[in-house]
């Protein structure tokens, strides 16, 4: 059966309205558990290993063990996009520690929940895309790693919601977090780039940012165009001094920035931003395109 929403919630296929957890899962007790969100173009998932590699690195890190192998995942996630209405969609793999009593000990639970759903996922209306996000700096942090490591990218998402309701009572589309040190670390859901005298810059991960599989092939991208690129530290003076910002992300994918607590940039879509969503789409129609 072909559905608009599907989910497959360990071994089972289900419209995602039917598919339920128990109400004791850790990961809606305590955020107690792992995710990745991965688009899929023309029915194929895009660089699904480098998502099950991060997925895999994260539970390792939570000391969560999968119950599923990366090969079994992978099989997985191709049933989903084949039971899904539409040939492009997005998919929220989740891993959460499971069913178990009240208290927050891990021990108790007896097996974690596997939880794989296939939706669309629109992170700015296209009309907002095409005039460019405006930003704000969010007074909300990122946690620092010696708290909750960035490069884990679990159900925790607590102060990035919060950064998310700074920007809405603000009128602006997205919050950037900085870090600890007041230095700029990522978006809600997404990294952040700028462009300045025709340089690509944007903060290394070790400054609060999630390591993102989009980040890691935008500065592929650049290079292999001519771009020169450079991993920095940032501060917010960059951010409103920049020739060009953009956002990255599996939801986001490359979304243009038009202003940052309300200063204006100077290009918006810049030119260094059209050459690299060209880039991009050109390798999701090579990866994704052609015969099945
Ligand atoms: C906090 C955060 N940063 C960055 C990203 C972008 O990462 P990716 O390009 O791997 O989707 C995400 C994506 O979910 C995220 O949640």
């Amino acid at each position: 059966m072909i559905m608009q929403s599907v989910t497959w919630l360990n071994g089972q296929l289900l419209p995602t309205d039917q598919a339920t957890i128990p109400v004791n899962d850790h990961g809606l007790l305590y955020g107690d558990g792992v995710f990745e969100g991965i688009r899929f173009y023309k029915r194929r998932a895009f660089r699904l290993q480098r998502h099950l590699q991060r997925l895999a690195l994260s539970a390792r890190a939570i000391a969560l063990e999968i119950p599923l192998s990366s090969a079994e995942l992978t099989a997985v996630i191709e049933r989903l996009i084949d039971a899904f209405a539409d040939e492009d969609g997005y998919i929220r793999l989740i891993v959460t520690r499971g069913a178990g009593p009240l208290g927050l000990n891990p021990k108790s639970c007896a097996q974690p929940n596997v939880i794989a759903i296939a939706d669309q996922l629109t992170m700015m209306a296209i009309d907002k895309q095409q005039a460019g996000a405006r930003l704000i700096v969010s007074s909300v942090r990122r946690l620092p790693a010696d708290g909750l490591d960035p490069r884990i990218k679990s159900l925790n998402y607590l102060n990035h919601i919060l950064a998310k309701i700074e920007a809405n009572h603000a009128g602006a589309d997205e919050a950037i977090l900085l870090n600890a040190q007041g230095r700029v670390a990522e978006g809600t859901a997404d990294n952040i780039f700028i462009v300045r005298n025709g340089r690509l810059l944007t903060p290394p991960c070790s400054e609060g940012a999630l390591e993102g599989i989009t980040r890691d092939l935008v500065l592929d991208l650049a290079q292999s165009i001519g771009i020169e690129t450079s991993e920095q530290p940032l501060g917010v003076y960059d951010l409103y001094a920049a020739d060009e910002c953009f956002l990255t992300g599996t939801g986001a994918e490359l979304i243009a920035v038009a202003s940052i607590d309300c200063r204006s940039l100077p290009g918006c879509p810049g030119p260094v931003f059209q050459r690299l969503q060209q880039a991009f789409r050109r390798t999701i129609d090579q990866e994704c395109g052609g015969e099945k």
